[in-house]
């Protein structure tokens, strides 16, 4: 289920313990006590703990774990400050932990390149957030994603048989989002 809607509101009318993990990658310039509060309703409504995409300047408070999505290729930087090639993936509460993988699946380092053919400037690579889904969800939990511009953890849930429940509040961002979602990976 995906709908064009503002993600904040939705997380807070929705009832304790109603998904199985939020996987997140909230927009970057939200202030800390709104972190705060998204935080305490994803562990309320969560079964399984949460994942957020951070920027180093502006980390969400104190996660479990860390992991790092160390980006390969930036752009020519003309803004006096340092490009920044490294996300940060921070992780609440997730108990569930599929160890059954190649130990080369459980490092905290990302090195991942975007693979989507989407215009969106925040697109992330489906290899990362498939890493992440098949590490902490098992087939038919539910993801959520309140967050979701081009739909990239969508795609990668529905075609690893998760269920997905995402929003996006600008209608052509959500647009691009449902047909690449019904398209799936292919
Ligand atoms: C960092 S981007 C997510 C990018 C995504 N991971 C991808 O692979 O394309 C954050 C998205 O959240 C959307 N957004 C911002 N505030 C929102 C809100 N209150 N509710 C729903 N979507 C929101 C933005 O339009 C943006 O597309």
């Amino acid at each position: 289920m995906i709908y064009c809607s503002d993600g904040i509101s939705w997380i807070k009318a929705q009832p304790d313990a109603c998904v199985d993990l939020v996987l997140t990658d909230p927009p970057y310039d939200l202030p800390v006590v709104t972190q705060q509060g998204l935080l305490s309703h994803f562990r309320r409504i969560s079964r399984h703990g949460a994942i957020v995409f951070a920027q180093p300047e502006r980390p969400w408070p104190l996660p479990d774990q860390h992991g790092f999505w160390i980006k390969p290729i930036s752009t020519k930087n003309t803004s006096r400050r340092y490009s920044r090639f490294v996300e940060l993936i921070q992780v609440y509460a997730c108990d569930v932990w599929n160890a059954d993988r190649h130990w080369s699946q459980y490092t905290n380092v990302f090195m991942d390149l975007v693979d989507g053919d989407t215009d969106h400037p925040y697109e992330k690579p489906t290899t990362l957030i498939r890493r992440l889904i098949l590490n902490h969800t098992s087939p038919g939990m539910t993801i959520l994603d309140p967050f979701m511009g081009s739909g990239t953890i969508g795609v990668v849930a529905e075609v690893l048989g998760r269920g997905f429940i995402g929003l996006e509040q600008s209608p052509s961002i959500f647009n691009r989002a449902q047909m690449r979602i019904m398209g799936g990976l292919s």
